[in-house]
């Protein structure tokens, strides 16, 4: 029988495949400090594919789009399991969208977003180096500038 590293939750989200250096900024993503919900983090688990994985597990929560887009920009090809009664009920793999809004601030300082309240929204231009095109200032925000907001 398979040993599950972290136990088996009853119901909520478990996030599973995500490279090792990105667990942590997830869960400040997900606000999982200031959540009351239960919750588990473990990093630098053994994976074929990762080399070294982490997992988070929530517990009576589910995720909205924009979270799973956060996600998706971080840990490409993570997989989120939504769980029912100790169940996968769903499981999907995170892909990168093709836009993205209200998730990341424009890395340009003098950028209308920066200075005035309005939803920033971005174009993705490449998946794979990942880089984002401002709506507003068409400048292009990469992952050594990528801020969450
Ligand atoms: N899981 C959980 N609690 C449950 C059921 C599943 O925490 N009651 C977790 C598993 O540990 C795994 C994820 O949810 O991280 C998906 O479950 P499952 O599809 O059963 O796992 P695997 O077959 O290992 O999936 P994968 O091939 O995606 O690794
Ligand atoms: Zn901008």
């Amino acid at each position: 029988m398979k040993q599950l590293t972290i136990s088996a939750i009853k119901e909520g989200t478990v996030i599973d495949h995500i490279p090792a250096s990105s667990v942590f900024k997830i869960a400040e993503i997900l606000k999982i400090k200031d959540a009351p919900n239960e919750a588990s983090i473990a990093t630098n688990l053994p994976s074929k594919r990762l080399g070294r994985k982490g997992i988070i597990k929530i517990s009576n929560l589910s995720l909205e789009q924009s979270a799973i887009d956060a996600i998706a920009l971080l840990a490409e090809g993570a997989t989120i399991s939504i769980i029912k009664n100790y169940e996968v009920d769903k499981k999907q793999n995170v892909k990168i969208p093709n836009s993205v809004s209200g998730i990341i601030k424009c890395f340009n300082p003098s950028c209308i977003t920066n200075h005035e309240q309005s939803v920033t929204k971005f174009e993705v231009i490449d998946k794979k180096e990942l880089k984002l095109r401002c709506n507003y200032c068409e400048k292009i925000t990469t992952e050594s500038t990528l801020r969450f907001l």
